[in-house]
This record gives C-alpha cells, structure tokens and sequence, in this order.
C-alpha cells in the first residue's frame, strides 16, 4: 500500500507483527472489550453482576455515543455497574484507572473493570506511511477492588498539555462505519501524527512523570520490580529506561507482537507480563503512558494479586 519495508519498520519502531481487526461482526471495540473484560474477571474470580464501575480509555468507541463502556455493560451482563468513557488517547488507560482509584477510595464504587481498548485501524489512512505502519487493534482490561489489605494502587499522577493537539488528531470523531477501511477518501476520518514532535515530547514527559511517581512513594529505580510502559516505539521505550537508568530487563516489551494499540497497550502488556509469571504478590509495577492531547501519566502498583 506504501513505499516502505519490513527493515525499515522493524529499525525504527521495533514492530514485527500486528493485529488489525477486520470482521466487524465479531471483532468490534465492544467484542474486543468483552472478551478481554470476561478474562480479567474470571482471573479475579468475579462476576459481572459484582460490578458497580466500568470505566474504558477509549478514542474509538464502535459509535459516538451510546459509550463503549455501555456497550460492554450490555455485553457482559453486568446490570449493577455505572458506565462511561474517557477520551485521552493513549493514556485512556491510566486515566480510567486513576478514576476507578479514587472512586473506590471514597467509598463511590467497590468493584471495577477498568478497559483500555482502541481500533485505530479505523481511522488511520492506510496511504500514510508515517502512521500506517505503526497503529494497530486490540483490548485489555483489568479488574479491581476495593480491600482492606495493604498494597494496590499506591499512586497515579497524570498530566494533559492541550497546546501540544496538533501533534496528534482526528478532524472528526470515529464512528461504527467499516467502509473507512475501504473508502480512502474519508479523509476528514484521518488520524494525523506529527511523529517526530511527538518522539521528542514522550520521552520527557513519561521520564519527568515517572519521577514523580517515585518521589511521591519514596522509592528509587532499584525499587522498581516491572515496569509496563505505553508500546508507542521501541526507541522510545529505550531512551526511557535510559533516561530512568531502569535495566532493559526490567522493562516490559511485547510492540514487536502488537505494534501501538493505543489505550490497550498497558493492559495487554501487564495481562502478558501476569500470565508469564512475571509479577509475584509485593512488586512494584510502574506503568507509564502519553498519547494524543497531549496528554501523559504514571501510576505505581503493589501487586496484590
Ligand atoms: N517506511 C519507510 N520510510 C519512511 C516511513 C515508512 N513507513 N515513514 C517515514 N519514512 C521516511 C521519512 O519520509 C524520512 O525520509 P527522508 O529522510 O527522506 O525525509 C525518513 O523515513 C525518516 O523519517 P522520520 O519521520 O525522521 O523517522 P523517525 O526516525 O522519526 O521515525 C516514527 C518515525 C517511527 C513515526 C517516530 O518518529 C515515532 O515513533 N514517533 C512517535 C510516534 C508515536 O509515539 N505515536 C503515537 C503516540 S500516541 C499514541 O500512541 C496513539
């Protein structure tokens, strides 16, 4: 579709494969949701009636509005829950997360799925190389509770620069429309990327924003068991863990798989991490994002699980 190459692809990115979602009858956002809610609930051992709180980091909801998170409530069964959206691109996830954390602590909510699911193939011209070749689909989804055991969500920090929009934008919002895919005259659907000035600012912010984090719990790097950050590119991810002298090992890094799924980067990457045994009850996770808004955040986890 492009003039581009795996090489070329895989030096500046760190992308091997992705996963585009293309059967609009079993792999909309609200599927993908779904059966990655259905997963983080059966891990928990709830149900969804237990819910009272979904919250989803989304920017492509499968329509403008009813919410994503409406959706999925319908799709899960989960008839006791409140449910919305939250739109901050890629730090969706930790936005909703921060949310769903505060809500339990005062008392508003003691069950919660929190999502993080996006579709950008959606909204990406598949004529931009400079976008085309990085964005992908997926879901991932946690859920979390309120108890009275030590640990958890020790904290989150999250910081928006609105000035910094036009680095990365849809002209119009996305709505439930698979000919977008075919149709490339739509462009008004484009998502545009200024990806170098985006390059730039990630990497002070997540660094600056981790540092909070550790300031804020009076920990160091050497505290730090995982970290999980935004699967934007893998130089990225690098000059992070350089900049935090964070060891490359103890960074967790699945874009070679998955490419940059948006919100649902966070959340698959830590389901991953769990499944693999990487996480044991006691460590210190730092998740770390940025995404289109600007918009940025960090949250330090005590696994509990
Ligand atoms: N294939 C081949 N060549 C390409 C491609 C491609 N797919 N894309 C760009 N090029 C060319 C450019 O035209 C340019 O050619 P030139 O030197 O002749 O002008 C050359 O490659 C270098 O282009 P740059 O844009 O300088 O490449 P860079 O090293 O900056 O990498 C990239 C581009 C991968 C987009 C990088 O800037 C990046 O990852 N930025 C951050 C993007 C990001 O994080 N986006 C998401 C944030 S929010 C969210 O997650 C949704």
């Amino acid at each position: 579709m492009v003039d581009t190459s795996d090489e070329w692809i895989t030096r500046r990115s760190g992308i091997k494969e992705r996963r585009i979602s293309s059967n609009l009858e079993r792999e909309s956002t609200c599927d993908l949701s779904t059966r990655a809610s259905s997963m983080a609930l059966e891990m928990a051992g709830m149900e969804p009636k237990d819910l009272d709180m979904i919250v989803v980091g989304t920017v492509t909801a499968d329509r403008q509005f009813p919410s994503a998170a409406c959706m999925i409530q319908m799709s899960l069964d989960a008839n006791n829950a409140m449910a919305f959206d939250i739109s901050a691109g890629c730090s969706g996830f930790l936005y909703a997360l921060t949310v769903v954390n505060n809500a339990i602590r005062c008392g508003t909510c003691r069950n919660a799925l929190v999502v993080g699911v996006d579709r950008l193939s959606s909204v990406v011209n598949w004529q931009d190389r400079g976008t085309c070749v990085l964005l992908a689909d997926g879901a991932g989804a946690v859920a979390v509770s309120s108890k009275p055991e030590k640990g958890g969500v020790l904290s989150t920090h999250l910081r928006s620069d609105g000035r910094l929009w036009e680095l990365l934008y849809s002209e119009e919002g996305n709505t439930f429309t698979p000919e977008i895919l075919h149709d490339i005259d739509q462009k008004s659907f484009y998502l545009k990327m200024d990806g170098k000035g985006l390059f730039k600012q990630a990497i002070g912010c997540m660094s600056e924003i981790s540092r909070d984090a550790l300031k804020q719990n009076g920990l160091t790097v050497n505290d730090l068991d995982l970290v999980v950050p935004h699967q934007a590119n893998i130089r990225i991810i690098n000059a992070l863990a350089n900049t935090l002298s964070i060891p490359v090992e103890k960074v967790y890094v699945n874009i070679h798989k998955y490419g940059n799924t948006s919100s649902a980067t966070i959340p698959i990457a830590l389901d991953e991490a769990n499944r693999e045994g990487r996480l044991k009850k006691g460590d210190n996770v730092l998740m770390v994002t940025f995404g289109a808004g600007l918009t940025w955040g960090s949250c330090i986890v005590e696994w509990t699980a």
